[in-house]
């Protein structure tokens, strides 16, 4: 069975769920319905993915009762305005069929076609939280720097920091601050997106050993550092696979071989939050 993890508020999570970036919005609820039916009980999706009317849909369809799974969405950088992320947070609860997510995030620390910043949005959040709207708070993609402003700021830090991990980029400054502030670390792109990991001979030799797949042993390097992670698959037998995850243990000396590929700043495939002068839209 998957493990819970309390979050600062005294909420708990589980630590692994299914992903939905990149999965199309036609293929999102066959997605979902096939995790829910595995047994995953954690879905993290966004505005921005397009697709979370195949997730309101998998989850009507799944009869679950509402207590039963954790919901994640993000707030779309377009909308960082303070009203903006209020009317967009109900349209993601008409589009999921809930009255409340789980978990509600500023998906990147930049606002655009608004003059304020994040700060006052994740203030937004905290006030949409305080309305009911959403259990839990929290960000994504924050670097350290964004972290301290708001919690200097608003005096309210968030649950969790989505930010990329995997074994080729350990994004270890970020973690650290997200730990500093009594947050979790949530790791987006846990396999590496086809970076190579997953034919890395540190990681196939370990996969060997233990019997699983050289994608088990990243997703259990992951939960053994005490992160939460959320790996997608469109193939229903990866969906299992990723799953299976809770009948090995990996050793303290693999857990360090495996930390030790990281490749620093080399190894990040998606922009560095402190210097993109774009906006990722998809
Ligand atoms: P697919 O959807 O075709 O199964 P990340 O989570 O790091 O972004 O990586 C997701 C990528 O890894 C997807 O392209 C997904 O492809 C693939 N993937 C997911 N689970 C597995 C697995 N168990 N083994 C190999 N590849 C996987």
């Amino acid at each position: 069975t998957v493990p819970s993890l309390t979050l600062n508020d005294s909420t708990t999570i589980p630590q692994l769920g299914v992903g939905v970036w990149q999965v199309p919005a036609e293929d999102t609820e066959r997605v979902v319905s096939d995790a829910l039916e595995i047994g995953y009980r954690h879905v993290d999706t966004a505005q921005m993915y397009g697709n979370e009317s195949g997730v309101g849909a998998a989850l009507k369809a799944s009869g679950l009762a509402r207590g039963d799974y954790y919901v994640t969405t993000k707030l779309n950088n377009g909308f960082h305005r303070p009203d903006d992320a209020k009317r967009t947070l109900h349209e993601s609860l008409r589009r999921l069929g809930l009255d409340k997510v789980d978990l509600f995030l500023i998906h990147w620390p930049l606002p655009t076609q608004y003059d304020g910043d994040f700060v006052s949005t994740w203030q937004a959040l905290v006030d949409l939280q305080a309305e009911g709207l959403t259990t839990s708070v929290g960000v994504s993609n924050f670097q350290p720097a964004h972290l301290d402003r708001i919690v200097a700021e608003t005096g309210v830090a968030p649950v969790v920091n989505q930010i990329e991990v995997h074994p080729y980029f350990g994004n270890e400054d970020a973690r650290a601050a997200t730990h500093r502030h009594g947050a979790l670390v949530e790791g987006w792109s846990p396999l590496g997106q086809g970076g190579g990991e997953l034919t890395d001979p540190v990681i196939t030799g370990i996969a060997v050993e233990h019997g699983k797949s050289p994608a088990q042993v990243v997703l259990r390097w992951h939960l053994d550092r005490g992160d939460i992670v959320f790996p997608k698959s469109t193939h229903r037998d990866r969906l299992q696979q990723n799953f299976e995850v809770f009948d090995f243990a990996l050793t303290p000396e693999q857990v360090a071989a495996i930390s030790a590929l990281d490749k620093g700043e080399a190894g990040r495939t998606g922009p560095n939050p402190d210097v993109f002068d774009w906006i990722p839209r998809d």
